[in-house]
């Protein structure tokens, strides 16, 4: 389902429930001792799924530990994000050489719960959610702009390493499955991204949203013409 909202170039893998095999490396299972099972089961589904998606890349299962501000530590050369909440679990990556920042996010499909949105949107971001919910009810366009956010800053942290506040990024979302994410931290480190373009997806009752930053291939080189310019050669140079 995810891979609908993701470029070419990004390989992804997901899981509806932890009821596959998901066997975790020492380290990862180290990590998880003493955690609830419910979070052992999506962390071990979860590295599942990311082992898929790397191997989609022809990169041999490795444990995939947590890093600065828990980010995945993905291997050199690699970008990707994890996502899991009730229902799903995802895993996706790609060449850095491809995809410069990558974030993905699932939630339910439910309205926020009373009195978060205040805490994330800003007022702007209220009366646009107002707009689209007037548009197109029936759709959780706030849990959808968390969801967006949430997406927000796992493509911005690992090229970073800074938190992002929720008032740090406006988003603007389209109802056609596509959103902007202009970011504005007070003090932006340097070379940090000033923006992100995501898309987003409803079904079976999940909502999910992604960001991902594809490289620009450089331009081609203009083609060289053997051909010499009229008269070019037939003046000695400084004549
Ligand atoms: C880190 C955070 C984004 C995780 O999102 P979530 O909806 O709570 O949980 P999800 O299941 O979707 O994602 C969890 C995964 O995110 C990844 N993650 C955690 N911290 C991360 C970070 N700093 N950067 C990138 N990815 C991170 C991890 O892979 C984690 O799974 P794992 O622990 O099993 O490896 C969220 O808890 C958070 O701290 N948000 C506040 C910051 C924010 O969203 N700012 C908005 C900016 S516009």
């Amino acid at each position: 389902m995810i891979e609908e909202i993701l470029p070419p170039g990004v390989r992804s893998s997901e899981a509806f429930d932890d009821l596959a095999p998901a066997p975790l490396f020492p380290e990862e299972a180290a990590l998880m001792a003493g955690r609830r099972a419910r979070r052992r089961a999506q962390f071990a589904t979860a590295r599942a799924c990311a082992r898929r998606s790397l191997a989609e890349l022809g990169l041999a299962p490795a444990p995939l530990l947590p890093g600065a501000g828990g980010a995945p530590r993905w291997p050199a050369g690699v970008v990707g994000s994890i996502t899991h909440c009730d229902g799903y679990r995802a895993a996706v990556v790609a060449r850095a050489a491809e995809v410069t920042a990558l974030g993905i996010d699932a939630e339910p499909a439910e309205p926020l719960p009373r009195g978060v949105l205040g805490l994330v949107a800003s007022a702007g971001e209220r009366a646009a959610l107002e707009r689209l919910a007037d548009e197109r009810p029936g759709l959780c366009w706030d849990r959808l702009l968390f969801s967006a956010k949430e997406a927000v800053y796992k493509a911005w942290y690992p090229s970073v390493e800074r938190w992002l506040g929720f008032a740090d990024a406006t988003v603007r979302i389209s109802p056609e499955g596509t959103f902007t994410a202009r970011l504005h931290p007070a003090e932006p480190p340097p070379g940090a991204p000033t923006r992100f373009d995501g898309r987003w997806l409803v079904r079976k009752g999940l909502l999910l949203t992604s960001v991902a930053t594809v490289r620009t291939p450089a331009p081609p080189l203009p083609p060289t013409d053997p051909t010499p310019l009229p008269g070019a050669l037939d003046r000695p140079v400084n004549a």
